[in-house]
């Protein structure tokens, strides 16, 4: 008995790293990693919109453009195109060009978002290219769910 359980304790271990090690490795694996080419800025970043709620207080000097109708923002730290389309409404969309990519050269018009890389428009209703967000807005309060 003493050496089966001997034997046991000697030979499984290898066994058990085997099949455990494998998926960790795999884990590891920087193949799917995320990163996005900021093209002129030279900067990488491999940031993606959180699925917890981001709430925004839209008083803030940061989000001072969306306090009246038409304003929009690129905010970059959580890549998002937010534009203020009526008094109760703000439109949310990923800031990621259905493109190429890029999220950093975009302009707005007042009914589409263009990107400065190659100049293909996008409109800001929640049907076009842009992935556009679940949103509310309560006051100051910007709630956008991901
Ligand atoms: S990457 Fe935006 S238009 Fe080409």
């Amino acid at each position: 008995m003493k050496d089966r359980r001997s034997f046991l304790k000697t030979a499984c271990k290898p066994i058990v790293l085997a099949t455990l090690g494998i998926p960790i490795l795999e884990a590891c694996s920087s193949e799917n990693d995320e990163s996005y080419d900021y093209g002129s800025s030279g900067s990488t970043t491999s940031t993606l919109p959180s699925t917890d709620p981001l709430v925004i207080d839209i008083s803030s000097e940061s989000f001072k453009e969306l306090q009246v109708v038409g304003g929009w923002i690129n905010n970059t730290s959580n890549n998002i195109l937010l534009v203020r389309i009526s008094n109760s409404e703000i439109r949310v969309f990923d800031n990621k060009c259905p493109h190429q990519g890029n999220r950093n050269k975009w302009s707005y018009d007042g009914n589409n978002f263009e990107c400065g890389y190659h100049g293909n428009s996008f409109s800001d209703n929640c049907s076009g290219a842009l992935t556009c967000y679940d949103s509310s807005l309560e006051g100051n309060i910007l709630t956008i769910t991901f």
